[in-house]
C-alpha cells in the first residue's frame, strides 16, 4: 500500500511547492492512473515514493515501510519491493533482452539458476518470446517498453509504478502496455501510472488521480475519466478521510470542484478502511513487528 499524508516538496529557488500537502491513500492491488497538466507535480511525487527526492513535509509510507525511519541501506531495499519504469526505457544497450532482464536479478544477488528459470517467465508474462537475444537498437518502441516492464517485474515487486510509459510510443503500442500493465495488475500488483493518454485512461475506467500546481484536485474512484481541471461535475472524488462514492452535488457548470482532500471530511466506507486508519495499523504492525524476535519477523509487505 501507498500512503502520503500531507506531502509537500520545494524545489531549491521555487516560491512555489511542486507538491503542497498531497495527501494519499492507495490501497494493494489498486490500478490507479495519475493525470494532470505538464509540471502539475506528477513525476515529483513518483520520486517521493523511489525515494529519488524527498520531502520536505509530510509523512510517506509504502509497503510497510515508513520513510521517516527509513535508513540509506534500506532504500535498496525498497528498491526490490517496487518496480520502476520509466518514459525513455533505460536499458543497457549493449545488452540483449534477455540480458537486460537478467541484469536487474544479478545485481541483487539471485542465484543464475534462479535467473535462468525466471527470466523466460517473465518475457513470456510481457509478449517477448523469442526476442531475447536482440539488442534494445534492435527494437520497436513497445518491444523496448515491454523489456523494461519485464525488468522491473522481475524481481515480483508489490508495487509497479510507471511515470509515462507510454510517452514515447504510438497511440495502438501506448494501449498494448497498458493492457499489459492491467494484466500484471490482475495478478495482484499494484499499478500507479502517470500518463498523457486522455484515450487509454477514459478506456480503462480504472481511479484517476488529478494532480494540477502540486495538489490533488480530483480522485474519481471508479470508472475516472481523464479530466485535467477537475471541472466534470459528475466526478466522484476520494480522499485520505475515506472513499467517497457519492455523487458530487449538481453545481453550474462552470464552477471547478474543489479539492477534496483534507477538506471535505467524507462518509466512512465499511469495506476499506481510511488513510489514517491504515496508517495507524501500520504504525502498530511496525511495532508489534519490531517486538518480535529477529527469526521470527515476517515481512509485511502490504
Ligand atoms: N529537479 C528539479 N529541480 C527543480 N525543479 C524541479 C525539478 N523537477 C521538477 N521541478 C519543478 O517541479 C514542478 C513539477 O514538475 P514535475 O516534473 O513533477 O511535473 P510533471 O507533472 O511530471 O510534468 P510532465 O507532465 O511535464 O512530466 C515543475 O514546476 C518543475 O519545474
Ligand atoms: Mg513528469
Amino acid at each position: 500500500m501507498i500512503l502520503l499524508e500531507k506531502v509537500s516538496k520545494y524545489y531549491p529557488h521555487d516560491k512555489v511547492p511542486a507538491l503542497d500537502e498531497v495527501s494519499l491513500h492507495i490501497a494493494p492491488k489498486e490500478f490507479v492512473f495519475l493525470v494532470g497538466k505538464s509540471g502539475a507535480g506528477k513525476s515529483t511525487l513518483i520520486k517521493m515514493l523511489t525515494r529519488e527526492e524527498k520531502p520536505d513535509y509530510g509523512k510517506i509510507m509504502v509497503g510497510g515501510i515508513d520513510y521517516d525511519f527509513m535508513k540509506k541501506r534500506q532504500i535498496p531495499h525498497l528498491r526490490r519491493r517496487i518496480g520502476v519504469v520509466f518514459q525513455d526505457f533505460k536499458l543497457l544497450p549493449n545488452r540483449t533482452v534477455y540480458e537486460n532482464v537478467a541484469f536487474a536479478l544479478e545485481i541483487v544477488g539471485v542465484s543464475n539458476a534462479e535467473i535462468k528459470r525466471t527470466v523466460p517467465k517473465v518475457l513470456e508474462l510481457v509478449g517477448l518470446s523469442g526476442k531475447e537475444k536482440k539488442f534494445p537498437g534492435e527494437l520497436s518502441g513497445g518491444e523496448r517498453q515491454r523489456t523494461a516492464i519485464a525488468r522491473s517485474m522481475a524481481r515480483q515487486p508489490k508495487i509497479l509504478i510507471a511515470d509515462e510509459p507510454t510517452g514515447n510510443l504510438d497511440p495502438e503500442n501506448s494501449l498494448g502496455i497498458i493492457k499489459l500493465l492491467e494484466e500484471i495488475n490482475n495478478f495482484g500488483t499494484t499499478i500507479l501510472v502517470t500518463t498523457h493518454d486522455e484515450k487509454v485512461v477514459n478506456l480503462l475506467k480504472k481511479r484517476v488521480i488529478t494532480l494540477q500546481d502540486g495538489k490533488i484536485i480530483g480522485d474519481q474512484k471508479d470508472g475516472g475519466h481523464y479530466d485535467l481541471d477537475g471541472s466534470n461535475i459528475k466526478i466522484q472524488k476520494r480522499s485520505l478521510g475515506g472513499p467517497a462514492p457519492a455523487p458530487a452535488p449538481a453545481a453550474p457548470a462552470a464552477s471547478p470542484v474543489a479539492p477534496t482532500a483534507n477538506v471535505n471530511p467524507e462518509p466512512k466506507d465499511e469495506k476499506k478502511s481510511s488513510g489514517e486508519e491504515v496508517l495507524e495499523k501500520m504504525r502498530k504492525a511496525k511495532t508489534e513487528e519490531e517486538a518480535k524476535p529477529v527469526a521470527k519477523r515476517r515481512k509485511f509487505i502490504h
